[in-house]
């Protein structure tokens, strides 16, 4: 797959590396991971005892807003960047369970997500999964799946939950860029949402020791832990749906979560109308 020369290729496999979808993988329970996975894990539970809880909050979240977007917004289309490994029970398992003509484009720069990922799919003629950075638009919109499965005349959604931290704000393709080039290329005469969440702290020296531990452990393939505002500031003048941005396990719950008061980080995020 070619790549833009700004971004460069997705990610190799290394199973002595921790990975950010594996270790997200091992702490929501899944078996898809090494070594230096657990490792990893275990020093990131030392500095941030919360984190299995909050992937796990996360994922119920991605869940929530699919069904939402689904039931109670029209949308029969999804680009899912930064989709993880298809372990857990995945976006098109509950788009389909609401209607079954649903269609789901993976997107992930881990060759293991690729790997498992097209096992799992292959069986689906409604889902189709592209290996490529999400800061590639030009790749993923012109990649055959997409030609495939996203149709010019449906409600789309874009997702980027708990993805957006993977990259630096540094970075030449920064997170607000990605979502402002992926909001250009969603279909223009029909309704499109954009759902994000990402990883936020109030508290700078937790931010910076979250950052520093997860550079270290990725070799720099990681980005950052941000504010609530910089969440926010994504949505850029996008209508944000009810009940605004919000630590997700707040959005749209099925039953009013309590949240700890002994948090170290946690997931930030809501849907928007992108047009
Ligand atoms: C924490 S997981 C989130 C999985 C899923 N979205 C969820 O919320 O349950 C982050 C995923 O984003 C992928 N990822 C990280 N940086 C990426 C990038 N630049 N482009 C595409 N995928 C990326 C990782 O490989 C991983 O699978």
């Amino acid at each position: 797959m070619q790549s833009d020369a700004e971004i460069g290729p997705p990610t190799t496999f290394d199973p002595n590396q921790p990975s950010v979808a594996r270790m997200y993988d091992l702490l929501l329970g899944g078996h898809e991971h090494f070594e230096s996975d657990r490792e990893g894990v275990d020093r990131l539970l030392q500095v941030a005892p919360n984190s299995r809880t909050v992937a796990l909050i996360n994922r119920a979240f991605l869940m929530r807003v699919v069904e939402v977007l689904v039931r109670d917004y029209g949308v029969r289309q999804f680009i899912d960047f930064g989709s993880g490994l298809p372990t857990q029970r995945n976006v098109h398992q509950v788009a389909q369970g609401i209607d079954r003509t649903c269609r789901v484009v993976y997107v992930d720069n881990d060759p293991m997500v690729l790997h498992t990922g097209r096992a799992l799919l292959a069986e689906n003629d409604n889902t189709a999964i592209v290996w490529a950075d999400m800061r590639d638009t030009a790749t993923i919109f012109s990649s055959s799946a997409v030609e495939r499965l996203v149709k010019s005349d449906v409600p789309t959604a874009a997702l980027f939950v708990s993805v957006l931290h993977c990259i630096p704000e540094t970075n030449p393709v920064p997170p607000a860029e990605v979502v402002r080039r992926v909001r250009r290329f969603l279909p223009a005469n029909q309704p499109a949402y954009m759902a994000i969440s990402q990883l936020v702290s109030p508290n700078q020296e937790v931010r910076e020791r979250i950052t520093t531990l997860m550079a270290e452990l990725t070799s720099n393939r990681w980005g950052e832990v941000r504010t609530a505002s910089e969440v926010i500031s994504y949505f850029d003048d996008m209508e944000i749906l009810e009940p605004g941005v919000v630590e997700v396990s707040q959005w749209r719950p099925a039953k009013r979560g309590i949240r700890s008061p002994e948090i170290e980080w946690e997931e930030f995020g809501g849907i928007a109308r992108a047009h």
